[in-house]
Formats: structure tokens, sequence, C-alpha cells
């Protein structure tokens, strides 16, 4: 069984909070409320937020904005001391999670099992993947997108899509061959509408970004270019001003 892709319809922009201290409780808080702005002015884009699991009920209760997790795990309840289940986050408003990031990873077994457990629930789930060869193991899972994240690139200042631009496009290929109806994200290093409409040249559904937005003098401009680049072809981007 896939998981389900209603919450996340592409274009997609998801903006991961991480840890940040610029996207931390109250600024959480404050931070969704500017990136609502930005998602306002692009109704054709979906923009998805990803804060810390401590502020994932708060965030999620305020605002309309599809809301995951950084991290689920595929465990049930009962036993399980620290483990953050499916149920748990969909009752705080989550519509998904991210897994296996490349900052939080997983074994394939636990992979596996995390996919089960979402699906189960009816929610939606990003796998992330390294390099091709995980694409690979991610897209078998059957995940609502593969994320393919390079982690030499994440949190610089080089986007994937200048950077690699080749993994992406192998990504597309390799998950596909698994999984013929597989789609792919992408991120790292992501800043603006040029990396994003390059993204979806690529053949990526959207991205992923955090320090692009969670480190920006003004989220709201960061998250509407960054929108821009999803939904404008990237010819009308080039020459054109932010
Ligand atoms: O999950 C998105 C993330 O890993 C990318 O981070 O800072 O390179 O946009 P960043």
């Amino acid at each position: 069984m896939a998981a389900p892709i209603e919450d996340l319809e592409p274009p997609v922009l998801v903006v991961n909070y991480k840890v940040y201290p610029t996207a931390l409780g109250e600024r959480a808080l404050s931070l969704t409320r500017e990136l609502e702005e930005a998602a306002a002015s692009y109704p054709d884009a979906t923009l998805a937020i990803a804060p810390s699991h401590p502020d994932v009920g708060a965030v999620a209760q305020a605002s309309d904005l599809p809301v995951l997790a950084q991290h689920a795990d595929g465990h049930r309840p009962g036993s399980g001391t620290g483990r953050v289940l499916p149920e748990s986050l969909s009752d705080r408003g989550a519509i998904g999670s991210l897994i296996n990031h490349a900052e939080r990873q997983v074994t394939e077994k636990e992979a596996n099992r995390s996919v089960d457990r979402l699906t189960e629930k009816g929610m939606a789930v990003i796998a992330c993947a390294e390099d091709v060869e995980v694409t690979r193991t991610m897209a078998s899972l059957e995940p609502t997108y593969v994320a393919m994240e390079p982690p030499e690139l994440i949190g610089g200042d080089v986007s994937v899509t200048s950077a690699d631009p080749g993994i992406i496009e192998d990504s597309l290929e390799a998950a596909q061959e698994i999984d013929p109806d597989a789609r792919i994200l992408c991120g790292a290093g992501v800043k603006d509408a040029e990396d994003v409409a390059k993204a979806r040249d690529l053949g990526a559904e959207g991205v992923l970004v955090a320090s692009g937005v969670t480190k920006a003098e003004d989220p709201t401009q960061a998250a509407r270019d960054l929108l821009r680049g999803a939904v404008e072809p990237a010819a009308t981007l080039e020459g054109s001003e932010k």
C-alpha cells in the first residue's frame, strides 16, 4: 500500500525547521505565520512545514499548513521508551513525517516499519536518501516521496541542483525502475527560485529546504521566492527580479 499524497500535492516546498533556534518554541509559531503569508500568494503550490517534535501540536493547531514530523518510529503503542509513534503525531495534527533524514538516519528495517505504520494511519511519508542506492531502497517502500539530499551539501550555499544535477536525474530513474509511480523531491543548499525551477526541470516534484528559510532575514520573502520557482516556468525566471 502506497502512502497517500492528498495533503502534499506537487509542486511541493517542505520547510524543515530542524532544531534551528529561529524555528523552536514560540519562534516556530512566528515562523509558521510568516510562511503562511508566503503560501497565501502561491495557492498552486503546497508549502508544508516540519517543526521539531515538541512543537508539532502547537504549530498544527495554529496553522492550516500541512505539518510533517521530522521523524517517526514504526513502533506500536506499548513498550518503547523515547519512541515517536505515528498515532501520537496524527493526534497532534501532523499529516505525515520525514523518515531517514541524513541527520536522523535509521536502518532499512526501521524505515520499512515506519513507512508501514505511517501508511496504515493514512499519513504521508517523505523517505530521505543520501545517494542513488538508498533512493532505490526507499522507493521499494512506496513512500509518498523519496527525497534525495546529498549530506555534504546540506546546510551549505551551493544547491544540489547546481553541484550535482545528475544525482537528481539518476535518483528519479533509479526510483522509477523500482516503482514506476515513484516521485522524488530533492534538497540540500536550495536557496532561491532558480534552484527550485531547476529541480523541477530535472524531474523533482519539489524541494526540501531548511537554512535558506530558517536563517533568512526575511523568511516570508525567502519562501515566496522558493514558491515562485515551484510554479513559474524556469525560462520566465531567468533575469527576473526576486
Ligand atoms: O531537509 C532539508 C535539509 O536537509 C536541507 O537543508 O539547510 O541545505 O536547506 P538546507
